[in-house]
Formats: structure tokens, C-alpha cells, sequence
């Protein structure tokens, strides 16, 4: 670890070693997924110890803590556990509802009651009539009830591309189900579980994160497996809500938005933490993993659409004016175009965002308001992509001073370790060429 309010950020990297209680080694899956954070699979997302130990390090009880990039909403249940009031931003709508359904908490004899009237229900439905050869299925015909912001024009025959006509009745069933329930809390529990039990009831290779098509993969009977997943959920709430009873913090704000890092929804100098994880550059390209939700909800009218609001995309980059601020990325961004000019041009436009976002932190940081980073650096087209470094430079030219860096090892089962160093691209294990984040920095500024 080093300390300090250097001249020069990238000091702060200098004779780094790992700190292996930075780690988290010794954490089971159980407590890593511990009340809500098992809800519903996300990519990169943070250990929650992790995000505990910072918010208890760099606040106190009745600071407001934020989340630019929330994704599944880590950081807000942990600092809702910790008597903090939270605030998350993502653009994602699928976190968006996974954050939602995460952060609320609801009583565990109302939610067992819904849940044992509800897969009554289903699982009462007889099994539907179909046939694979009959006309397109839509919404409309299934009569799902609608929901905001539901666009569906266009989908129709790419959900056909991901379900069996029969899994699409099971779906709309469940759909329809939880559509006549009253309470909000509860429709917005079993929206997300609908969301997390697509992948597997779908043509989706199980063993693939990349959205790629196993036609001959058996099918479950999507009405069990929503249950069970229901069961699990109600488990973990449960559990959530005995520790917000203990520690008298049923009642602390933790609020999803769904918005962009570029324009939180804070009033100046208002927060007094900031912990983060940023999305990483042409790696995730969050817009696809989550196609399945995003179509089955009608959250996008087409794929190209739903990608573009995502800072780190690597699809459909145009050439446009970029300002990453920082030396070290302009020097990477320039060896990458000896290679790639297309990938040059995504990783300025990726630095040059996260600029605007730092830009909009200090906006909404007190001051000396602390923001925890955490990030890894990576390789592409044989180049060494510094983020942590170019973002210490950012901050630091932004008005931040960079007061500590974390070098911290990655157990492998938390996150995938290997790279394709041409693409940098998450690969498998034996096609990879380069093992990704064995470590990742946590990067801490104040604002000065
Ligand atoms: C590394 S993930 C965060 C995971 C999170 N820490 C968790 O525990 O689930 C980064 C997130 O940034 C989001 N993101 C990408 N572009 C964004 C933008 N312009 N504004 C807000 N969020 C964005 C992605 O949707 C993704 O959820």
C-alpha cells in the first residue's frame, strides 16, 4: 500500500506488492453471495466484503455513499447494511432491475405467502399446446400485460432465435402471473427472478458467457426452475432483512437509478463516498450478455440501439473528437493504432468517457470526500492497457489527489482469469494467452 498526495500519480505504482488481506482468499461462494448479493448473475461483479470494508474505511454512519456504475447493486446493499444512505447510477436495465430488487427489502411472511400463491398457480397451468411450425409468436397474442418501457417491435423473431416456442409460453405464463400482483416490491422480486432464469431456459451455452447457441442443450421446465430460484431468492431475503432488523437499518435509503455516470441525479458536493468499479474497456460488452432480459423485457428495439449507451462498447465506434487528459493514454491509444486503428479508436473514446465521468464524481464529491476505484489493467493487441495508471493521471489532473493504491490478488473463482491478448477478449482457459486480472488496483482519491 502507499500513501500520499503525490506530485507525480504514477509514483504511486512504484515497488507495489499484493496485500493479501485485500484478497479475500479465505471467502466460501456461500458468504460471497450472502442475503441479496446471489439474486442474479452479473458480470465483474464486486465481493461485498470488498465494498464493506471500504465504506467502513472512508465514511460513517449517515453519509451518502454512490455508485456510478452500481451494476447488480453491491455496493448499496452493503452500504445499506453498514447504516449508510446509498445512491447507484447505471445505464444498464437490467442492473437497473437486479439493483432494485436487491436493495429492497421485503417481510418474509408476505413475500413466503406470494411465492407459495404464485408457483401454486403456475404450476397448476396445464402445459401449453404449441407448435414449433406456428406463426410468429408476439406479445399480443400471449397477452402479456405491458410493462413501462416495454418496445418490442423487432424482437419477436429474435426471441425465437434464443427460445422454443414451448419455453416462450412457460415465460409469458410466468409473465402474466406476476403482472396481477398488486404490490410493487413483490412484481419487482420475481421480474428479477424471471430475468436470471432466461440463460438457462434458453438455447444459451451454459458454459459460455458469450451469447452463443447450444441447439441440442437440454431445456427445464421454465415454471420450476422460476420457482426454485424464487425459493432460494426468499432465502437470502430472509436473511437480509434479520440483519437490517439487528442493526436498526431497515429504513436506510438505498436507491437504484437508472441514468448515466456522465449525469448523476445528485446535487453538487453532496456525496461523501464515492466506490466504484468501472466498466472495462472492449472486454464486457454488457449490452450483449444482458440481450436475453433486455429482449424478453422489450428494454431495446434492436441490439445496436441498446449498446451504444455503454462507455467500454467495442461495437460500432465512430471516429469523433475524444479528451482522455492523461499522457499515459494517449501514448497507449497511439501504440494500439500501429496495430488496430479500429481498436485504437475505442480506447481513446473509453478514456475520453471516463474523463467526463471522473469530471461529474468531483462534481458531486464533498470536499475531501474520498473515491475508491477498482480496476485492472489489461492487454490488447499485444499492448498493455494501464487503466489504473491512466486514471490516477486523470484524477489527479482533474483536482484529485491520489492517497492510496491497493494491489490486490484475484482469487480465480471470483473472477475469470484469462485473456485473449490479441482481442482482449475474456477466453477459456486453454485458448487464452494471457491470464487477466490476476490482480487489480484499488485506486483512492480525494478530492482536494
Ligand atoms: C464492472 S460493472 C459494475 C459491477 C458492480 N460493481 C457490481 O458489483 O455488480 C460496470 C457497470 O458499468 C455500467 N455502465 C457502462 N456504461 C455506463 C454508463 N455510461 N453509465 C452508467 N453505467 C454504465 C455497466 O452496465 C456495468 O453494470
Amino acid at each position: 500500500m502507499v500513501e500520499s498526495g503525490l506530485v507525480n500519480p504514477l509514483q504511486a505504482f512504484e515497488r507495489l506488492a499484493p496485500e493479501p488481506d485485500w484478497a479475500f482468499r479465505e471467502l466460501t461462494p456461500r458468504q460471497t453471495s450472502y442475503a441479496t448479493h446471489g439474486y442474479h448473475r452479473y458480470p465483474a461483479k464486486f465481493i461485498p466484503q470488498l465494498a464493506a470494508r471500504l465504506i467502513e474505511e472512508y465514511s460513517s454512519p449517515g453519509d451518502l455513499v454512490v455508485d456510478p456504475f452500481m451494476g447488480s447493486g453491491t455496493t448499496l446493499i452493503e452500504a445499506k447494511l453498514m447504516g449508510r444512505a446509498s445512491l447507484g447510477v447505471d445505464v444498464n436495465p437490467v442492473a437497473y432491475l437486479v439493483a432494485r430488487a436487491k436493495t429492497q427489502c421485503i417481510d418474509p411472511v408476505h413475500l413466503e405467502q406470494a411465492l407459495s400463491r404464485l408457483c401454486g398457480q403456475l404450476m397448476l397451468t396445464a402445459p401449453p399446446i404449441f407448435f414449433d411450425a406456428a406463426p410468429a409468436w408476439t406479445y399480443e397474442k400471449l397477452q402479456v400485460a405491458p410493462i413501462p418501457g416495454r418496445n418490442t417491435s423487432g424482437w419477436p423473431s429474435r426471441l425465437h432465435y434464443w427460445f422454443s416456442s414451448a419455453t416462450l409460453h412457460q415465460l409469458a405464463q410466468i409473465q402474466k402471473a406476476i403482472g396481477t400482483l398488486e404490490d410493487e416490491a413483490l412484481r419487482t422480486f420475481f421480474y428479477c427472478t424471471l430475468s436470471h432464469i432466461l440463460k438457462p431456459v434458453s438455447y444459451w451455452h451454459d458454459r459460455s458467457v458469450k451469447p452463443t447457441r447450444r441447439l441440442e442443450k437440454p431445456i427445464p421446465d421454465a415454471r420450476k426452475l422460476f420457482c426454485r430460484h424464487a425459493r432460494q431468492m426468499a432465502q437470502g431475503n430472509r436473511e437480509f432483512w434479520e440483519l437490517l432488523c439487528q442493526r436498526k437499518a431497515l429504513e436506510t435509503p438505498a436507491v437504484p437509478h437508472r441514468a448515466d455516470a456522465r449525469q448523476l441525479p445528485l446535487p453538487d458536493e453532496s456525496a461523501t463516498l464515492i466506490i466504484t468499479s468501472p466498466p472495462y474497456v472492449t472486454s464486457y460488452e454488457y449490452a450483449d450478455l444482458h440481450q436475453l432480459s433486455a429482449l424478453w423485457f422489450g428494454w431495446a428495439s434492436n441490439l445496436r440501439e441498446f449498446r451504444e449507451q455503454f462507455i467500454g462498447r467495442s461495437n460500432g465506434v465512430r471516429a469523433v473528437e475524444t479528451r482522455s487528459g492523461s499522457p499515459l493514454a494517449e501514448h497507449i491509444v497511439r501504440q494500439i493504432g500501429e496495430v488496430n486503428s479500429r481498436k485504437a479508436r475505442e480506447v481513446a473514446l473509453y478514456f475520453s468517457e471516463m474523463r467526463e465521468c471522473f469530471t461529474e464524481m468531483l462534481r458531486v464529491l464533498v470536499p475531501k470526500g474520498h473515491l475508491c476505484l477498482v480496476i485492472g489493467n489489461t492487454h490488447l493487441c499485444g499492448v498493455e492497457v494501464k487503466n489504473a495508471q491512466v486514471f490516477a493521471e486523470q484524477l489527479h489532473a482533474l483536482g484529485f489527489a491520489i492517497t492510496r493504491v491497493i494491489l490486490r490478488e484475484i482469487p480465480s473463482k471470483i473472477l475469470p482469469r484469462t485473456r485473449d491478448k490479441a482481442t482482449g477478449k475474456f477466453a477459456k482457459v486453454s485458448a487464452a494467452d494471457y491470464i487477466a486480472y490476476p490482480t487489480e488496483y484499488i485506486l483512492i482519491a480525494r478530492k482536494s
